[in-house]
């Protein structure tokens, strides 16, 4: 499976699938990796000598526009699926169209609770006990599409917002390396179909 990964900041979810990538675990293929902006991520994929690229929205004069250069660059490496890693951008529905039913977004939390850009420090404000991660399908409607895998995650007393972000994310990373495992052993199987 050959897959674009989108990331916009620390990318320690890309380094999770780099690595797996590397030691043989998943059979997946980064064809590239993109940003919106300059991040660790983009430095992360370079280190490992995987092709890199920044589409910025501010090179582009609207949203719209930013979202079809966004397309081309994506599309030009012929991805079987892309990822999105922490990528913070809310992408539009042409987008979603164009690669539709293959883009796939990793939340931290148990959707539907809690979408968004600040879902840990909803979590938090809400009081509740248990939040997580869900890595789910993309569709048109922010963090609304199909739920391929999730799992639960502690809070305990006295957690500060980068203390329980930190333990979804341990979370996070290995609910994304297997469920993508799982989605490159569907595409082989059908393939062999
Ligand atoms: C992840 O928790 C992702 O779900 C959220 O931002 C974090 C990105 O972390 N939207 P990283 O860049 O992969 O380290």
């Amino acid at each position: 499976m050959r897959i674009v990964v989108m990331v916009s900041g620390s990318g320690t979810n890309l380094q999770a699938v780099l690595d797996a990538v590397r030691e043989g675990r998943i059979d997946v293929e980064i064809a590239a990796v993109g940003a919106d902006k300059p991040c660790r991520g983009l430095e992360r994929a370079e280190a490992a000598g995987i092709e890199t690229f920044v589409v910025a929205p501010r090179e582009h004069p609207d949203r719209a526009r930013w979202n079809r250069a966004l397309e081309r660059a994506v599309a030009a490496h012929a991805p079987d699926r892309v990822l999105f890693a922490g990528f913070m951008r809310i992408v539009d529905a042409a987008f979603v169209e164009a690669f539709s039913g293959r883009i796939i977004n990793t939340h931290p939390s148990l959707l539907p609770s809690f979408p968004g850009a600040h879902a840990v420090r909803d979590a938090l404000a809400h009081g509740v006990k248990v939040t997580g991660v869900t890595v789910h399908e993309v569709v048109a409607d922010v963090d609304a599409g199909p739920i391929l895998a999730q799992a639960a995650v502690p809070v305990l007393p006295g957690d500060t917002e980068e203390e329980l972000h930190e333990r979804i994310k341990t979370a996070e990373r290995a609910l994304l390396v297997d469920t993508l495992g799982a989605l490159a052993r569907e595409g082989a199987l059908r393939d062999a179909r």
